[in-house]
């Protein structure tokens, strides 16, 4: 059985975790599965935006999986988080956009998943946490530096020490997820969301997600020289020529990624 489905359609990939009987609990099987899809999804032509989703009803991811975790010891936890870690970074770095579609509970490495993608956008019952410290451990596949980094160090260190469940409309309000639509509606808007990002111009999505990404881990200074020189680089693409001269005309851009 494959715990991590793809589906592809209209340069969409839909990822699916799936191991519903276990919350969609993240086992060293579904990781691998996850870093080997992303790995493919990476160079292939025929996507240019992922959207990762968990299967049923309930779950989203409900974490790393407890029953391996426990049997690690010092020097192998250590190991473990770094995998985790390996993962989830892969994730962030990809050169497509990645949209989390947050269907219930994405608790632990579920959240971490979350926190890796670009874009996270959740159902009404969607709950997010970081529960570690009830088990005696700490998030270790990047909550501790992302969750932080996106909504802040106060309400980050709230929801990381109380290990408190956070309903998606609070998480709306702090910034953890940028969108909230009725659970039966989440499909739909991912797709929609998805649609909306593919009919942008596909270097200029590239070039933004790394300004982003790693404008953030520079001085200020330092990230505006980076976000003017990828500026300049895309002025030599034929998708600038495209996308000024589309608005120009009043007709809608077709991008070749050129
Ligand atoms: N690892 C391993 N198994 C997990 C899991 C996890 N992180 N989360 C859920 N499961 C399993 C349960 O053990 C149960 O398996 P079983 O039917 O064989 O007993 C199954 O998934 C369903 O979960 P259950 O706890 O019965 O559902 P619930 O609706 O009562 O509670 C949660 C849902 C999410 C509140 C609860 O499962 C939970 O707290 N999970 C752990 C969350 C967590 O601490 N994650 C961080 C891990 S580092």
């Amino acid at each position: 059985m494959s715990f991590v489905l793809v589906e592809k359609s209209d340069r969409i990939a839909w990822i699916t975790l799936n191991r519903p009987e276990k919350l969609n609990a993240l086992n060293n099987d579904v990781l691998k599965e996850l870093e080997q899809v992303f790995a493919d999804l990476e160079h292939d032509a025929e996507v240019g935006v992922v959207v990762v989703t968990g299967a049923g009803e309930k779950a989203f991811v409900a974490g790393a999986d407890i029953s391996e975790l426990k049997s690690l010891d010092s020097a192998s936890a250590r190991v473990q988080a770094l995998r985790g870690q390996a993962v989830f970074q892969r994730i962030e770095a990809m050169p497509k956009p990645v949209i989390a579609a947050v269907n219930g509970f994405a608790l632990g490495g579920g959240c971490e998943l979350a926190l890796a993608c670009h874009i996270r956008i959740a159902s009404e019952n969607a709950r997010f946490g970081l529960p570690e410290v009830s088990l005696g451990i700490i998030p270790g596949y990047g909550g501790t530096q992302r969750l932080p980094r996106l909504v802040g160090k106060g309400v980050a260190l709230d929801m990381i020490l109380s290990g408190e469940m956070t309903p998606a409309a609070d998480a709306l309000r702090m910034g953890l997820v940028s969108r909230v639509v009725p659970q039966a509606e989440l499909k739909a808007a991912a797709e929609k969301l998805a649609k909306t990002v593919l009919s942008r111009g596909p270097l200029a999505l590239r070039s933004a997600l790394a300004a982003v990404h790693e404008g953030l881990e520079m001085p200020q200074e330092q990230g505006l020289q980076y976000e003017a020189a990828l500026f300049g680089l895309l002025a030599a693409t034929q998708d600038m020529q495209e996308g000024m001269g589309a608005f120009l005309e009043k007709r809608t851009a077709q991008f070749k990624g050129l």
